[in-house]
């Protein structure tokens, strides 16, 4: 018996894989093994052989069982080493070098903007960047005799001699979507329109065509107050400045009643301009009542709603933000321009994510 343990102890601890195992495990306790022949020969011994010789076999078949399993489970462990090293991956390879684009800072701004205005319960609405005059001017208080029309610097379309539909222009401010607005939905309403606008005029803080947006609220008992709050709100957020300060001066347009125009408290030092501290101010929009003639333009019923509105300058707010100097720039699509002053794509704005970079 004990050259039979020896024999398989010193087999299977040297087996190389599974399948010789397998073999030494059918010859040693398989049906027609050396150990289960040796069990029927228990038969054939005295009562007395049989009580030492039974238990020793069977001790022995235990014995080798377990070496089996052990041996059985050694091996499975050193084949999944033997896999895991095969089929090891260096997940610390290099990222891919970053996608060329970038957002340009007129998008960024513009999602900003947005995201800080939905959070106050405001919705986007959009109108046509060619619009009719009566949107752009009459509907908004401004007949054809009114000084404001020469000063926008206005784009007409060109007509061909008798054609005589309505007069169109590239809209000089996002005010006309007010118009659009009421008259599609009525009031109550609460919504801001960003887009293109477009004068003719060309300097170092002027474009042919640059951005705004357009604010809008309207219900039965809106005032001044919650204009400034909004706009304070606003301005807090964006600028990233607690309590930041504004300035309402009395103004005029011909769509708001009264008017005013908004200036941020900022200060002058050395060149470099700081928002949000400082005595001077900087003005960043125009602002007011919307003038019951606008009202009654967009079929709503002067008598019953009233509302505040107000048109900022996008590029203005993105340049002041972001300390970007020249507004030509935004639209040279110069890549270098681009990579510096552009924003990732994946940085969407949010209020809780972060506004900036
Ligand atoms: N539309 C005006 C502009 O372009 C701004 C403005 C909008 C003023 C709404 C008052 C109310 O200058």
């Amino acid at each position: 018996m004990d050259d039979l343990r020896d024999k398989y102890i010193e087999r299977i601890a040297a087996a190389g894989d599974e399948a010789e195992l397998e073999d030494l495990r059918v010859q040693a306790v398989g049906k027609k093994g050396e150990i289960s022949l040796k069990m029927r020969e228990l038969g054939k011994m005295t009562p007395e052989e049989r009580q030492v010789a039974g238990p020793a076999l069977n001790a022995l078949k235990d014995e080798i069982n377990s070496a089996l399993s052990a041996k059985k489970a050694a091996l499975a462990d050193a084949a999944l080493d033997a896999r895991l090293r095969a089929e090891w991956l260096d997940v610390t390879l290099p990222g891919r070098t970053r996608a060329a684009g970038s957002i340009h800072p007129v998008s960024q701004v513009t999602e900003e903007v947005t995201a800080i205005f939905a959070d106050m319960g405001f919705s986007v609405a959009e109108g046509p960047r060619i619009d009719t005059d009566w949107y752009n001017f009459d509907a908004l208080n401004i007949p054809s005799h009114h000084p404001a029309r020469a000063e926008m610097d206005t784009f007409y379309m060109l007509r061909a001699e008798g054609d005589d539909r309505p007069p169109h222009v590239l809209r000089t401010h996002t005010s006309p979507v007010q118009i659009r607005h009421m008259e599609a939905h009525g009031a109550p309403c609460r919504i801001i329109c960003p887009g293109g606008v477009y004068r003719a005029d060309y300097d170092q803080t002027h474009t042919p065509m640059f951005h705004q947006v357009e604010g809008l609220a309207l219900d039965r008992d809106i005032s001044m107050a919650n204009l400034k709050w909004v706009l304070e709100e606003f301005f807090a957020a964006f600028f990233e400045v607690d309590g930041i300060k504004t300035r309402f001066r009395a103004s005029h347009f011909p769509f708001t009643e009264p008017s005013a125009e908004v200036d941020i408290q900022c200060s002058w030092v050395d060149g470099q301009l700081k928002l949000g501290e400082g005595d001077d101010w900087l003005e960043v929009l125009g602002s007011g009542m919307v003038h019951p003639k606008v009202l009654q333009a967009g079929g709503v019923d002067p008598e019953q709603w009233q509302g505040f509105a107000f048109g900022m300058g996008i590029d203005r707010i993105a340049m002041l933000k972001y300390g970007i100097p020249d507004l030509r720039a935004f639209f040279d699509s110069d890549l270098r321009w681009l990579r510096h002053y552009g924003f990732a794509a994946l940085d969407v704005p949010t209020l809780r994510g972060g506004l900036s970079r």
